[in-house]
């Protein structure tokens, strides 16, 4: 049985990847580069509403608000935005949508359904221009990570990407989240660009995720899977998902545990291969997916056929 056979049975483990996949996870097993010291437990065993139970408990969405050093002497308060972001849309949104960039997405003919949900999650620098019918076009939060921000190839300045979007940012701080280290030396140097864009466009809802938040759902996965996750932040897709289980009272989640069309195609916008993107090397990918598809209340047609996953939004659970 294929690996994505056995993500849709909720069994996999590193061992069913490619040699090339396996090699690449032990070697950032053994490089450590965020210095992860998990001392926490090691289980399998919660069923739905447990795990649901805890990730309500231990992802409480957090962004930096300027408060603690060194941010609060550099003036922060004053430069993220003055509402949090957990309070930005008011009352919670009824149903949302989370759009993964995963090639499979594509010839899904989902653009309806994905934009008549009230909000709609994308990453990165996804587009929607030229693939509506597959993704929609309504984009309501955009996570991005700090080499957009960084890297002039992505335009971050001036792509119209970015704009009329609430924007969630995030980099890899060390494990032991040193905030100092952290601004001192950041994976991508998301800073100066947050900074300046919140000059230009003080109206702009744009927060940074708090490093605590990112390693408290690193926590989550490792504390409920056997095998040691790679110690690397969970993928955006994964944050994602986690920030709209806080938002929204239920959650649909497009091509993240693969269809039917699961492919190598990386992403639905580039022509480029890699069984990676899918399945994991720097993100602990399989396991997060193995994690979601535990939780899912949705059918397994949909999961075939969609690639959707349902989950229920954390003010709906009663732990
Ligand atoms: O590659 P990027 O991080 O921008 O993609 C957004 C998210 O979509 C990923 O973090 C991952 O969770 C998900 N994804 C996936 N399979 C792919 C590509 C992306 O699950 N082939």
């Amino acid at each position: 049985k294929s690996v994505v056979h056995r993500l849709w049975k909720g069994s996999v483990s590193v061992g069913m990847l490619s040699p090339r996949l396996q090699r690449a996870v032990k070697d950032y097993l053994s490089a450590n580069k965020h210095g992860v010291a998990y001392k926490g437990r090691r289980s399998a065993r919660q069923k739905g509403k447990q795990l649901l139970c805890e990730m309500k408990r231990k992802s409480r969405v957090r962004t930096l608000d300027g408060a603690e050093l060194p941010f609060s002497k550099l003036g922060w308060k004053r430069i993220v935005p003055a509402s949090p972001l957990q309070q930005l849309y008011g009352s919670r949104f009824g149903s949302c949508a989370v759009v993964t960039s995963a090639g499979a997405i594509l010839h899904s003919g989902l653009g309806k359904e994905i934009d008549s949900h009230d909000a709609v999650l994308r990453f990165n620098s996804a587009p929607t221009e030229g693939y509506e019918r597959d993704v929609g076009n309504k984009t309501t939060i955009r996570i991005i990570n700090s080499q957009i921000l960084a890297n002039p190839g992505y335009h971050f300045n001036t792509s119209s990407l970015y704009k009329n979007v609430t924007l969630v940012a995030w980099d890899p701080a060390p494990y032991a989240v040193n905030l100092h280290k952290w601004y001192s030396s950041p994976d991508y140097n998301l800073f100066t660009p947050y900074i300046e864009h919140r000059k230009h466009f003080p109206a702009q809802p744009f927060y940074i995720l708090h490093p605590k938040f990112i390693w408290q759902l690193w926590d989550v996965i490792q504390g409920n899977t056997l095998e040691n996750i790679q110690p690397n932040p969970p993928s955006s897709g994964f944050i994602g998902i986690m920030l709209m289980m806080s938002l929204c009272e239920e959650v649909h989640v497009y091509e993240y545990i693969p269809s039917l069309r699961q492919t190598d195609l990386c992403h639905y916008h580039e022509r480029y291969y890699d069984a990676a993107c899918t399945l994991g090397a720097y993100h602990p990918l399989l396991y997060e997916k193995m994690l979601i598809q535990r939780i899912n209340v949705g059918s397994e047609s949909d999961l075939k056929r969609k690639g959707k996953v349902t989950l229920p939004g954390f003010s709906t659970i009663h732990c």
